[in-house]
């Protein structure tokens, strides 16, 4: 089925496991001609594939010097750059793509290379917080070409979980409400049902049965390097208003929205306690995304002084080798291990389930989102395993919605149709459930050695946060 029709050219930036993995969904549900389509990246990976398809495929690294000579006689008013690269500044693309008309959208705001781990940057200025601040000072009033920035998975398509959560809450919990039209009346939703804290709960199981990771391996089912920078960042979170105890390392940013807070050390080295319905608890890492800061922004409201926001971050459980060579960089000092493994083919079993975990609420907790395994990934579509399609779709359904919608300047997940983007995503997510639980971060503590934890509310940072 075609979701709609373009007739602009298309140029992909970048054809790692996100790239590889969309393609084949665009050419199945976009209406277009394939001859439009070129693929600019930085390495030869992934030419077999486009060669298959029949796409033309270029290795042209872009850097600060060369994008605007590379990529303007590619684009002009009515096409579309996807960018998938990493080490490209989404920023300055953003910029050429509004100079010249096209279409835009990527799942992550990169900086140039080495601006993740610039050691003349303070970690406020190598945040998350700061690189969207600047995606979103690039807003004009009037119409522009639409940017959209970090629809992925996640960020990404967790948005649109969180708002699809909310109203299954309050239709569970005898709620009656009109499904929410503005930023202003969703951030009212989440005040009324009293959710407090916000987590991107996943669990990866893949594993690759007879190659696991070697020592000197870095071994992850998505980008190393893009795991591997934002793992060095600060760890960062937006910082709900029932909050009591600021943690002694955490920092806040003297510029903007206030929405979120960093704290003072990688991400690779925070670890918080979270929940998914079928590993239940577990141990994941706070690793800073955007969507903790644009959620928790999207769901403040402020009447003349903050009212209202929920705490909001990641807790990630990557697969079980990917763990293992995290410690392994961390244990080196962040110095990366000589050889890398992105695994596709290798894995033998394993599901992503990659959801939204809404804390604080009549019901308590409540999970809501896909459940893929790598089974049902290899049936959907080729040259995916079940992270890479989760985040391919949603590129997918990114992209109908820009194209949809071409004049709507820069816009985050937060701020676009859920529904649109959930029927189309749906058909590949393997199972979409949601499930309550009755978990909270004080269960089984204290039992053989005292802890420092809030028992008057179980929904505070201090209490999620491993020590
Ligand atoms: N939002 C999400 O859910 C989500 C999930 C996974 C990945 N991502 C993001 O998507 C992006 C791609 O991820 P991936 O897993 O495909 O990464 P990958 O490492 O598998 O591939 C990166 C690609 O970028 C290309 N590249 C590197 N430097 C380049 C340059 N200077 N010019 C042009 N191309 C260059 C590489 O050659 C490669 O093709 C990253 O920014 C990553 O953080 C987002």
């Amino acid at each position: 089925m075609k979701h709609t029709q373009f007739s602009g050219r298309l140029v992909i930036l970048g054809f790692g496991s996100i790239g590889q993995g969309s393609l084949p969904l665009i050419l199945r549900h976009i209406d277009m001609d394939p001859s439009l389509i070129t693929i600019i990246t930085a390495e030869n990976r992934g030419k077999d594939i486009a060669d298959e398809l029949g796409i033309k495929f270029t290795v042209t690294p872009i850097t600060k010097e060369n994008y605007k000579t590379v990529l303007s006689p590619m684009l002009g008013k009515g096409d579309f750059l996807l960018n998938l690269s990493v080490d490209v500044s989404s920023v300055a693309l953003v910029e050429l793509c509004r100079e010249l008309g096209a279409l835009y959208l990527d799942t992550c705001i990169e900086p140039w290379a080495g601006g993740y781990t610039s050691a003349d940057a303070t970690p406020s200025e190598r945040s998350n917080y700061a690189m969207r601040e600047t995606m979103l000072a690039l807003r004009t009033n009037g119409p522009a070409p639409t940017a959209l920035v970090t629809h992925g998975a996640n960020p990404g398509l967790v948005s649109h979980f969180v708002k699809k959560a909310m109203l299954n809450i309050a239709r569970d919990t005898g709620l009656e409400v009109t499904p929410p039209k503005t930023r202003a009346e969703w951030a009212q939703l989440g005040e009324n049902l009293s959710i407090k804290v916000i987590h991107i709960a996943e669990r990866d199981t893949q594993v690759a049965g007879n190659t696991p990771k070697q020592v000197d391996e870095f071994v992850n089912t998505w980008s190393i390097d893009g795991f591997i920078s934002e793992g060095c960042q600060p760890g960062e979170l937006g910082w709900g208003t029932h909050e009591k105890h600021f943690p002694a390392d955490g920092g806040r940013h003297d510029f903007a929205s206030g929405a979120a807070i960093y704290l003072n050390r990688p991400g690779a080295s925070v670890r918080v306690r979270s929940w998914t319905p079928t590993e239940g608890p577990f141990h994941g890492f706070l690793i800073t995304h955007s969507e903790a800061i644009s959620i928790a922004d999207y769901f403040t409201l402020n009447d003349g002084s903050l009212r209202y926001r929920p705490t909001v971050h990641y807790s990630y459980h990557p697969c079980d080798d990917a763990v293992l060579s995290v410690h392994e960089f961390v244990g080196k000092n962040y110095n990366q291990q000589s050889r890398q493994r992105l695994m596709l083919d290798e894995i033998t079993s394993g599901v992503d389930e990659l959801g939204v975990l809404l804390m604080g609420h009549k019901n308590g907790a409540y999970w809501y989102g896909s459940q893929l395994s790598i089974d049902e990934a290899r049936k959907l579509v080729p040259y995916n395993n079940a992270t890479g399609l989760q985040v391919s779709v949603s590129v997918l359904a990114g992209m109908v919605w820009a194209i949809e919608n071409p004049s709507s300047g820069v816009v985050e997940p937060d701020e676009i149709d859920y529904h649109r983007i959930l029927e189309i995503c749906e058909p590949y997510l393997g199972p979409v459930i949601g499930a309550y639980s009755d978990w909270t971060p004080l269960q089984d503590r204290e039992t053989l050695f005292p802890e420092d934890v809030d028992r008057d509310d179980p929904w505070q940072f201090k209490n999620f946060r491993v020590i």
